[in-house]
């Protein structure tokens, strides 16, 4: 299984990605989170196709986006089209889970499936197996900058178990509070894929992306 560090470019300073995205690479990064939100699955708004298809020109890391929107079939092709490499939707924003799967499937892309914090494991069970990546979301989605909710660690030892238990070695992120305070218990936990915004773009981010590259690299 891979460790690997997936930076939420939300905390950065979208003035000057240019720089964001040099740091990134020097510290040996290979992913990079894209938050997109549409204020109304969450009350916030962020960045959406437009902005994700002029960052792909300048970058080739990989693209891990997190569709915070309602009805996101909707949109899955344009992200698709935008250069997205995997394509991560809420279970709690669509009637058809299925489907959504289908539609990036036909895309091409890696799928990922995402539960807010109130949303019980369990309600994942019919979809292991049929997803690349499962997104435990560790605070309410919305803002960056927020604490790590205890409770999500329990969610992914419970969700390790049940991949574990029908063979499967699919990725399970967690994203939300993620520091050096607490990375270590999240992994022990069963996480491979860990998204770190504030403390990754706050201070010297080719400091901060290296010390947890660091850490996921000898984990
Ligand atoms: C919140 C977003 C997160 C957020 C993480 O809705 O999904 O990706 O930017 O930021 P930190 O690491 O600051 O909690
Ligand atoms: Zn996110």
């Amino acid at each position: 299984m891979d460790y690997i560090l997936s930076p939420s470019l939300l905390a950065a300073d979208f003035g000057d990605l240019k720089s964001a995205f040099e740091a990134l690479k020097k510290a040996d990064t290979k992913w990079l989170h894209l938050d997109v939100m549409d204020g109304v699955f969450v009350p916030n708004l962020s960045m959406g196709i437009t902005v994700i298809s002029s960052i792909r020109k300048s970058t080739d890391l990989f693209f891990d986006v997190h569709l915070m929107i309602t009805d996101p079939i909707r949109y899955v092709k344009d992200f698709a089209n935008a250069g997205a490499d995997l394509i991560n939707f809420h279970l709690e924003a669509c009637e058809d889970p299925l489907a959504v799967i289908d539609e990036i499937r036909k895309t091409g892309k890696k799928v990922g499936i995402t539960i807010k914090p109130k949303t019980p494991v369990e309600e994942l069970a019919p979809y292991l197996g049929l997803v690349d990546m499962i997104l435990i979301m560790s605070v309410e989605p919305g803002f960056g900058g927020q604490s790590f909710i205890p409770t999500s660690t329990e969610k992914v030892r419970t969700l390790r178990a049940m991949l574990t238990e029908r063979g499967l070695e699919t990725d399970i992120e967690i994203d939300g509070g993620i520091g050096l305070g607490n990375i270590r218990e999240v992994l022990d936990a069963g996480c491979n894929i860990i998204v770190i915004g504030s403390a990754v773009f706050k201070g010297d981010i080719a400091e901060s992306a290296a010390e947890f590259n660091r850490i996921l690299e000898t984990y």
